[in-house]
């Protein structure tokens, strides 16, 4: 559905931002992934590795450097979004749908409701006219669990789990076919998480839908995501099954992950045994089993041991070090592909 091809993206440090002129940070450099039918897609990767860029990407918020990103909708037709025209762009808007981590800024507060799941859908090729689109609001809303009388309030009113539900409200009206969830329940207290999950985990059924799904905390994406990347400076590390992932990491990187978070592991564990098997570890209400992400992964990296290998990194001296954003991290003519160490399982050459 969505691949990715060796897409590189590099943003220009202006003149006086940084004070360093012609440099340019290297956000995406050289990631190929490719996304199925139905298939939920994990990024990971610390902060500032370049998932927010390399999603943003498939939906050409910005234009990718080199590389090939190419769209394949449900029904075949097959479109390169490096090239698309402002038309065809518009209409693969309408089947890749992007929702925000921050449901209260992205939520306009003038608007109701009804005009935040419409405002877009308006554009779309099918809209069906205000009435019908009006009842197709109020059952979408019923579907993410708010009400149809819910149409006429506006986004003030509701929680943040309740927003990031019309946030995804306004994104199903357009039937898409792929949704980009960036870091949509990091902003949510840990029992409101467990219910988005599941929210999402239903409709991906309901709506045969793929997504690219991600996250900071390995015990989220392990949870949610069938094939996992780990990221790092731009770069895919390790890619696998999530339940492979965890039992058996291979690049020191997502060792390093999951090392430093060692009450984590075994939550993570038993949630990727556990989607495997379709079960419901997090039922609804009850929190998702992490203890507290981001926090405290970047809290234990400062004592994390183990240093990576490849010269490249030894600029950076140790993973979790903030890196010089506008080193080059591996050499730009290097072989940027993976190698495929058991089925289905990838393992980058770099700092191995
Ligand atoms: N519009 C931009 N202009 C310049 N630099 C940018 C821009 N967007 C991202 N970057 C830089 O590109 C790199 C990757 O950023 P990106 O937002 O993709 O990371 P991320 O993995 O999503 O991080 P986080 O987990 O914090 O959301 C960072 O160094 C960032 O500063
Ligand atoms: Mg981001």
């Amino acid at each position: 559905m969505l691949e990715y091809r060796n897409v590189h993206k590099r943003f220009h440090l202006e003149a006086g931002f940084f004070a360093r002129v012609g440099k340019f940070v290297h956000a995406v450099n050289g990631v190929s992934l490719r996304i199925g039918e139905n298939e939920i897609y994990g990024l990971v990767g610390e902060s500032g590795c370049g998932k927010t860029t390399t999603a943003r990407l498939a939906v050409r918020m910005y234009p990718f450097d080199t590389g090939s990103i190419r769209y394949t909708t449900r029904d075949g037709s097959v479109y390169e979004i490096g090239r698309l025209g402002r038309r065809e762009l518009n209409y693969v808007r309408t089947k890749i749908k992007y929702i925000f981590q921050d449901p209260a800024r992205s939520l306009n507060p003038r608007m109701t409701i009804l005009e935040v799941m419409t405002a877009g859908y308006r554009y779309h090729p099918s809209w069906p006219g205000k009435r019908q689109a009006r009842g197709e609001a109020a059952r979408i809303l019923e579907e993410v669990g708010l009400k149809a009388s819910d149409l006429e309030r506006r986004p003030a009113d509701f929680s943040g789990g309740q927003r990031q539900r019309i946030a995804i409200a306004r994104a199903l009206i357009n039937r898409p076919e792929l949704l980009i969830c960036d870091e949509v329940v990091s902003a949510l207290d840990v029992s409101i998480q467990g219910q988005i999950l599941n929210l999402l985990l239903r409709l991906r059924e309901e709506y045969r839908l793929s997504m690219l799904f991600i996250a900071h905390d390995l015990a989220v994406v392990s949870y949610v995501c069938d094939r996992v990347g780990v990221m790092y400076r731009g770069l895919l590390m390790e890619e696998a099954s999530s339940h492979e992932l965890v039992a058996n990491p291979l690049h020191p990187y997502t060792r390093h992950l999951y090392s430093s978070i060692p009450k984590l592991t075994g939550a993570v564990a038993v949630g990727a045994h556990s989607a495997a098997a379709g079960g419901t570890l997090v039922e609804a209400g009850q929190p998702v089993p992490t203890t507290n992400e981001a926090a405290a992964y970047r809290a234990s990296v400062d004592d994390a041991a183990g240093a990576p290998s490849h010269p490249a990194t030894r600029r950076t001296k140790r993973f979790g070090e903030e890196p010089d954003p506008t080193v080059h991290p591996i050499p730009i003519d290097a072989d940027p592909g993976m190698r495929e160490v058991s089925e289905g399982h990838f393992v980058s050459p770099h700092f191995a």
